[in-house]
């Protein structure tokens, strides 16, 4: 842990803060100029495993932004690699695994021994860390096992996840044992991370809101539950995040998080409810907000900070990640203003 005093670390332990903290899911992405840059000279992969190239991606965008925490460059497909399923990312159709996951038998084959050949990415939290000292801290991140496995079984990004629950409804020995696999991957992958640095993990449950409240219980809040407890062993505390979670938010509070990650479908208090009113939130702006003109960017800001009513706990976010097309000078904006407002 680099920043134990920032803002940030502060307000995911629900400690009073004088404003309030912001960052911005996907900071760092082709909505910037000096990223695209850089990745006229080199894929996101190459990018992903050179610890100073991601390094300078993460350092620049949190520098441009001026925001108050910086989440490492990584791709939460990382692990899917070592695990011996090769991916790569196809212009306009986003990632594609080469051989989808199909039966238990494939499941079995899966290897959980090579996470330490992720050390790429806990070097570059560890140069990020140094650059920044106690001035800013690090975010590490992986993905929560639901969302990994959905990659894995569907092949790439889906509509209905019907594959995905096929294996769950159908298989649930062979899903329990897809589910351990991916909690030894990442719980090794991002303590590794917080050894080297990080401050904090958010877990991406991204399409986690696919699910029935009940088929989440059954089949995702344990292997959750117990991946965020291995996470915390570190002292670090977790972020635990996915989108159209309204009718999951209680039982997704129930794996422990500090932080729970709202978007932008339900009103923060309201979210802030949900999970009981304990423990911190962190959200939650539409992230197509960007898109408009500065009087409405602002107005929603400014509800959303209403809504947190200056209580500790909140950090500031989108609901979900800023999109390529987004214009720069909002975002910079954006932090500004709730830096200054919240104050
Ligand atoms: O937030 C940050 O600044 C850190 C970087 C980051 C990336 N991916 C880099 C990236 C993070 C946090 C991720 C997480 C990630 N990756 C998620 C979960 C986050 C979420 O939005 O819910 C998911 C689902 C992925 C898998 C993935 N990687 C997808 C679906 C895509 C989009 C494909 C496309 O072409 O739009 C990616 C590619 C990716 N990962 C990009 C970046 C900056 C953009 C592609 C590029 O630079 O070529």
């Amino acid at each position: 842990m680099s920043a134990p005093q920032s803002l940030f670390v502060k307000a995911c332990k629900v400690l009073p803060v004088d404003r309030t903290p912001v960052w911005f899911m996907r900071q760092a992405g082709r909505y910037m100029q000096e990223y695209r840059d850089v990745r006229k000279h080199h894929s996101l992969l190459q990018i992903c495993k050179d610890p100073q190239l991601a390094a300078e991606v993460t350092i620049t965008a949190a520098e441009i932004l001026g925001v108050d925490a910086a989440i490492i460059f990584a791709d939460l497909l990382l692990p899917l690699e070592i695990m011996g399923m090769p991916f790569h990312f196809s212009a306009g159709e986003g990632p594609i695994i080469e051989k989808p996951l199909r039966s238990a038998a494939d499941i079995s084959q899966l290897r959980t021994d090579r996470a330490a050949e992720l050390g790429y990415v806990a070097e570059a939290v560890s140069a990020v860390a140094k650059h920044f000292g106690p001035r800013l801290p690090v975010i590490g991140f992986c993905g929560a096992p639901f969302t990994l496995a959905s990659y894995m079984i569907e092949g790439g990004g889906s509509r209905n996840y019907i594959l995905t629950k096929q294996m769950m409804y159908s298989s649930p020995q062979a899903w329990n044992e897809l589910m351990r696999k991916l909690i030894s991957v990442t719980s090794a992958y991002v303590t590794e991370q917080v050894t080297a640095g990080a401050d904090a993990i958010q877990i991406f449950d991204s399409w986690v809101g696919c699910l029935s409240v009940e088929d989440y219980r059954r089949y995702v809040l344990p292997h959750v539950t117990q991946l965020v407890r291995e996470v915390q062993r570190t002292g670090a505390p977790v972020i635990y995040f996915g989108t159209n979670t309204a009718t999951l938010l209680a039982s997704m509070k129930e794996t422990g998080a500090e932080v729970i990650g709202l978007d932008w479908r339900i009103p923060l208090d309201k979210g802030w409810r949900a999970v009981g009113g304990k423990g911190a939130v962190q959200g939650n702006l539409d992230p197509v907000l960007l898109f408009t003109e500065w009087p409405e960017l602002k107005g929603r800001a400014e509800e959303i900070l209403r809504c947190a009513g200056g209580r500790p706990g909140h950090i500031f976010n989108l609901g979900h990640g800023i999109f390529p097309e987004t214009p720069v000078e909002n975002v910079k904006a954006l932090a500004k203003f709730v830096q200054e407002y919240s104050r």
